[in-house]
Order: C-alpha cells, then structure tokens, then sequence
C-alpha cells in the first residue's frame, strides 16, 4: 500500500463488513423495479401506477464512478432514494458490500448507513438554517450514537478542513456561507461518517457556473486521496464526462446505453442518448 492509500485507509476506516469480497462490486444493483401507485381517478377498477424504474442493473467498484444521466421523469432520483435505502423497491435489491440494503433489519440498516450517504441538489434546502456547522456536519455521527461531545467537535474540525473549509467555520450558520461553501459543508456531512459510497443527486446544478467546476473538482480531488466511490446523477452531460468512469442513460426508468463517457458521448448509439447528446450544444465532443 502506498504512502497516501494507506492514510487514506487510517484516516478512513469502514465499519466491519464481515466477509466481503474485496474484487466483488462495492455497489450491486439487480432488478431494481419501482411502482408508484396514482390517485384514483375512479372509485372501481385496478389503481393506475407510474412505473419510475422498470429493472434496474448496475455495478460500480470500489474507487470509481458512475454517472446516471437522464431526462426530468426518468427516474434518476428514484434510483438515488433507493439506493440509499430511503424508500422501498416493488421488486429487485440494493447489495452494498455484500449486504442485501432492503432485506436488512432496522438496526443493522442503521448501522450500515456509516458507509453510503448521500448529497443532495440544494445546498440552500439541504442544511437547516438554525443549527450549526457543526451540528450540521456531525449529524449523522449522532444518529450513529457512540461520539463524545470532544470526538464530534474534533472529526467536524478535521472533515471541515478536507473540504476546504476551516475549522473555525464550525461555529456558523449555513446562511453565512456562499452556495458553493455550503455545497462544501454537505459534503462534509456525507463523509464524516468516512463512507465507502456517495450518493449525490444533482450535487451541482443549483450552483453558479463559475463555482460548479470547483465543487467538481472536489469531488474528484476527495476521490483520490479517499478512494470513496461515487454514484453520480446529473441531467448535465458535462458534469459526468467531467466525474465519471462510467456512464448509464435512463429513460423511461429503463437503462438504454452504458459505457465510457467519451465514447457514448462522442458516438451514441440509442436514439434517445443521441437526442440528449444533440440537446447540449455546449459540451466539446
Ligand atoms: N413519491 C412519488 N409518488 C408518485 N410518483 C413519483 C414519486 N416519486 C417519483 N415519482 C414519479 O416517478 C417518475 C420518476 O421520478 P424521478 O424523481 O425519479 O425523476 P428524475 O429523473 O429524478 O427527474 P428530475 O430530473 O426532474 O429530477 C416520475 O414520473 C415521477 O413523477
Ligand atoms: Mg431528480
């Protein structure tokens, strides 16, 4: 192991994970269907459902990156809550380090949530206005029980300053801070918990062009030194060429290509991938 992977592991310990292979997928998504029932229109009959994924299948490995692309309505936030184990499949499972995430019970489940946590679209929406930093960033160490006053304040200190922020900003309130710090300060709170995956949904897109690269770069920048692994939607082709090993299109809650950034984005070949491709002049192919 070398000098930086192994502070990386000391720095970044995971929960125990019992016999997990270390060459098997970190993340193993089979099947993964979603029905959302309609409100009646009519009192008799079968209810009518939205069908938000339709058998979902996808891998990633340890250290790297998948990006989900996709139209609004195709499923991808669908995707990300169950993923994350915040909402329940109609069918199909969610193996994270070889635990099946839907079949688990509540405490095991909560004590799983250490290694895959999630960042959200709006930093403005995400981190609640009357807490502080700290109390913001050390939340889910809270929910994991177990901390001292002392251990929190010192892992917000050190997470703070991973993200490029200071110690001292602890102290504050998220709305002395710009979108792009507060962007910061979420994911603060996604790895203070030192999660082997992140989930993040749209992690730039309410941001200000000019500080999107930066949060991009990050992210990327926490990857190398942390070997975190990231599950990556956007609806910003740029963004997950940018990011991403791999890249997989939904539509219609189906997935309809997958592959290498570069060459899906350079030769689509589903007529939908095409159309989205064509419907982003700005990206250099
Ligand atoms: N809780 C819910 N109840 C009913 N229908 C839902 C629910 N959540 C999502 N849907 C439906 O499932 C489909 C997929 O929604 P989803 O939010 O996953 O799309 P998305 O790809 O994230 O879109 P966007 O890019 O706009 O965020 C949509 O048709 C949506 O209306
Ligand atoms: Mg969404």
């Amino acid at each position: 192991m070398n000098t930086i992977n192994s502070i990386a592991a000391s720095a970044f310990p995971t929960s125990a994970t019992g016999h997990f292979d270390p060459n098997a997928p970190l993340l193993r998504v089979r099947g993964l269907q979603r029905d959302y029932p309609l409100p009646r229109t009519r009192p008799w009959g079968p209810r009518a459902q939205v069908q938000a994924l339709r058998g979902v299948d996808l891998d990633i490995t340890t250290g790297r990156s998948l990006g989900v692309v996709g139209e609004s309505g195709s499923g991808k936030s669908t995707l990300a809550r169950l993923v994350m184990a915040l909402d329940t499949p109609s069918a199909g499972s969610v193996h994270l380090l070889g635990r099946d995430l839907h079949r688990l019970p509540a405490h095991a489940l909560r004590a799983a949530r250490r290694d895959f946590q999630m960042v959200f679209q709006d930093p403005y929406g995400s981190l609640d206005p009357r807490q502080t930093v700290e109390r913001i960033v050390t939340e889910p160490l809270q929910a994991l029980g177990s901390a001292t006053r002392a251990e929190l304040r010192e892992q917000a200190a050190a997470v703070l300053q991973q993200v490029g922020l200071r110690a001292g900003d602890a102290h504050k309130y998220p709305h002395e801070f710009s979108g792009g710090q507060r962007q910061r300060i979420a994911i603060a709170r996604a790895l203070i918990t030192r999660p082997r995956l992140i989930v993040a949904d749209e992690p730039v897109s309410a941001l200000d062009v000019s500080v999107q690269a930066q949060v991009l770069n990050l992210l990327q920048d926490l990857q190398e030194r942390l070997g975190v692994t990231y599950l990556l939607i956007s609806h910003d082709l740029a963004v997950v060429q940018h990011l991403c090993d791999e890249v997989l299109v939904l539509h219609e809650g189906r997935v309809v290509e997958r592959g290498a950034p570069h060459t899906l984005f350079s030769t689509p070949q589903h007529p939908y991938t095409q159309a989205l491709v064509a419907a982003v002049p700005r990206i250099a192919l």
